[in-house]
């Protein structure tokens, strides 16, 4: 991954230059890499806080070869990469929450977002988007953030090596998705199960169609949550979750 690079200092979002790349045909593993973002996205239709200099905002595209039914798949496979190439370079516990939030001491240090293209169950390409938050000092976050969000530099009580962490997560992330590509989900779901917080937990899951709360039993085959709740086992598909 990694090898061809479209490097920006102001971009609206990185997400943006990178769906219209792979429009014009970028190979797999090509990436956009951007300073600062004007229009950042989140999930769920939220903004993301991008400022300059201070975070690593990428956009990855992959070409995997499976159904738009298994892509789910490919949100956790990156939390996994990301989480490991994160743990590399700074020695910090990193925590997934479900499906794709990384944390660190329970605040959000890293998310991702996945969007696709694709046509009937085939997907043409998927744009696979990261923001960690790295050098970001406290006092610059804006009020609402500050309670939820943290920077790699304020745990660690130091500035980090932006380049050399992209460097060590796009390593992991190859082999895990390679290893995914090889070897189907099994795997990777197990890896994930365990170093997720929640599996075993009680949890409260707000998704689309409400609140549901009980015990985060696993995930499934499709990369969904099961919750054993008072009325029996519930999968989820997407949902901000959080430990009661
Ligand atoms: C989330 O809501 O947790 C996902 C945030 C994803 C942010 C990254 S930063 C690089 C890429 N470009 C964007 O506009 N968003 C993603």
């Amino acid at each position: 991954f990694g090898r061809e690079i479209r490097y920006q200092e102001v971009v609206a979002s990185t997400q943006i230059l990178a769906h219209q790349w792979a429009r014009e045909g970028a190979v797999e593993g090509s990436l956009v890499v951007a300073e600062e973002q004007t229009e950042g996205r989140g999930r769920l239709g939220r903004s993301w806080y991008s400022p300059p200099r201070s975070g690593v905002w990428m956009s990855l595209i992959l070409r995997p070869p499976i159904l738009l039914t298994e892509a789910s798949h490919l949100t956790l496979l990156a939390s996994l990469g990301v989480k490991q190439g994160i743990e590399r370079v700074t020695g910090l516990p990193i925590q997934i929450k479900w499906p794709n939030d990384l944390l660190v001491h329970g605040k959000k240090i890293c998310g991702i977002l996945t969007e696709l293209r694709g046509e009937q169950d085939q997907i043409h390409y998927v744009i696979l988007g990261m923001g960690i938050n790295v050098n970001t000092p406290e006092k610059n976050w804006p009020e609402e953030l500050r309670a939820i969000a943290t920077s790699l530099a304020i745990e660690l009580g130091g500035p980090v090596h932006r380049a050399s962490l992209i460097a060590a997560i796009l390593e992991e992330l190859e082999e895990v998705y390679d290893h995914y590509l090889q070897s189907g989900f099994s795997k990777i779901k197990a890896k994930w199960e365990q170093s997720s917080g929640i599996i075993g937990k009680q949890i409260v899951a707000r998704t689309p169609q409400g609140v549901i709360t009980g015990i985060a039993e696993h995930l499934n085959d499709q990369g969904a949550l099961i919750i054993r709740t008072d009325r029996g086992l519930v999968s989820v598909h997407s949902a901000d979750v959080s430990l009661k």
